[in-house]
């Protein structure tokens, strides 16, 4: 089942090359941190180019649930009205995130030092994700979570009506566990420091600092030390939401493997906390080319060109590079898929706990297409086929995940019979343009089972 409505099965066929130019909508990290901290400060944040996918649309809808207005002016374009730091209303409701783990975390984070009581839910697979590692850091500023078994949602947050600030290590490498923390210091008195291991995106922290909050980040030798003031006055502000790189993977590899592709991404976000895939492409021998480096709304960008590349070789992925590129292995494994030799990607573990088990739906969509793979719990390898040699000709479960679906759908267009997805449904939580915009560039998509 798709979190709203019915299985919708889709048919990805060869055909021609991909070709024009992809515009992809905003960073769905960007824009859920937009919507939270504009409802954080005092007065009209204005947002240009917010992602108007299903997870950022529940957090927009949980703001205005916490008191904040929320208003949609256009296409991409919305103000939040915020009730500033310690100004968030007890919600009258169950607050629904839907599929999406940074809306709820990030959202639990900064009801955690407000003296409200807040109950949140998802769908089925929001609901089987861990929590533990965001109610655990919550609890040391005084909150108090009731969830199910594991600490899993639904559940209840109490807030802190006395919050302490913390000092705390976070055991995974995660922006959201350290996001949650960021927000939630931010109604502790005095100052909160989060040290990560292994830097991850970094989007809270420049948008805090945008924000008018005192914030520092310190490298030293147990990794990046991060220094959060509680109780600023946070000042809205315009935030131009720049294209989301993780959305960009999907054409830019389909390109890669699809033959006589030539594909243009304007304005891809390269933030080097976020631009690992595209490294590691580049290593593998893919024809990326980046034109007109600029800066935008303080993140920045460039445009990408991706051409068809039939020479790409297996590598092996860095562990210390897992963090930047966490969402884009499902994409990268099926480019690994036309790619000669072995590409191997340890440091993995946290793939295991997203929208889906995304080494275990990947490696069984990979086998039922012909592709051999091998996995442990924290690695996984793909065989690869070479250029053409994926065999394809099977139907894959989404699992609720959207980036499933979309890897699977470029799969297709290059495998020799074709794949189908189970529900492409799922899709829309980040990129609902997916299919419109990869027909445009020549994608054969074929609704229901036409293989
Ligand atoms: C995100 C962080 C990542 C990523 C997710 C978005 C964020 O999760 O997988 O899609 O916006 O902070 P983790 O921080 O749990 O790795």
């Amino acid at each position: 089942m798709t979190p709203h409505g019915d299985p919708r099965p889709m048919t990805a066929r060869s055909g021609g090359a991909l070709t024009g130019t992809a515009a992809i909508p905003g960073d769905k990290s960007i824009s859920h941190r937009a919507l939270i901290l504009g409802a954080l400060a005092v007065g009209e944040t204005r947002i240009d180019g917010l992602l108007e996918g299903q997870d950022v649309l529940d957090t927009g809808r949980a703001m205005a649930a916490l008191g904040a207005e929320v208003i949609r002016h256009g296409p991409g374009a919305w103000s939040v009205h915020g009730v500033g730091v310690g100004g968030l209303a007890e919600p009258d409701r169950v607050i629904d995130c839907g599929n999406s783990g940074t809306g709820v975390r990030l959202l639990m984070g900064a009801v955690a030092t407000h003296p409200i009581a807040v109950t949140f839910t998802g769908d089925a697979s929001l609901n089987a994700r861990p929590m533990g590692r965001i109610t655990d850091p919550l609890a040391l500023f005084g909150a108090r979570a009731f969830g199910r078994s594991g600490g899993r949602l639904p559940l209840t947050l109490i807030g802190a009506s006395d919050p302490v600030p913390v000092d705390y290590t976070t055991p995974m490498a995660s922006a959201q566990v350290k996001s949650a923390i960021l927000l939630a210091a931010l109604n502790a008195r005095g100052p909160t420091i989060v040290t990560e291991r292994e830097p991850t995106r970094d989007h809270s922290e420049r948008m805090l600092a945008a924000f008018g909050a005192d914030i520092a980040t310190e490298r030293t030798n147990e990794g990046h030390v991060i220094t959060l003031q509680g109780q600023p006055e946070l000042r809205p502000q315009t935030v131009a939401v720049p294209c989301d790189p993780s959305s960009a993977a999907f054409p830019v590899c389909a390109a890669l493997i699809v033959p006589g592709s030539d594909v243009l991404v304007p304005g891809i976000g390269l933030n080097p906390t976020r631009a690992g895939l595209y490294e590691t492409l580049r290593e593998m021998g893919g024809d990326l080319t980046y034109e007109n480096p600029r800066d935008e709304g303080g993140e920045p960008v460039a445009d990408l060109r991706a051409r068809f590349s039939p020479d790409m070789r297996g590598i092996t992925v860095p562990p210390d590079r897992a963090a930047s590129m966490i969402d884009e292995y499902p994409i990268l494994s099926v480019v690994a898929a036309f790619a000669q030799g072995v590409t191997e990607m340890p440091g993995t573990a946290e793939l295991r706990v997203k929208e889906s088990d995304r080494i275990d739906a990947m490696a069984r969509g990979l086998r039922d297409c012909g592709v051999a793979v091998d996995e442990g719990p924290d690695w996984w390898s793909v065989a690869g086929r070479g250029p053409g040699g994926v065999p394809g000709g099977a139907t894959v479960a989404a699992r609720l995940d959207h980036r499933i679906a979309m890897a699977f759908l470029c799969l297709g267009l290059a495998a020799r019979a074709g794949v189908t997805v189970d529900d492409a449904g799922p899709i829309a939580t980040s990129f609902p343009a997916f299919i419109d915009l990869m027909r445009d560039l020549g994608a054969t998509f074929v609704q229901g089972d036409a293989r």
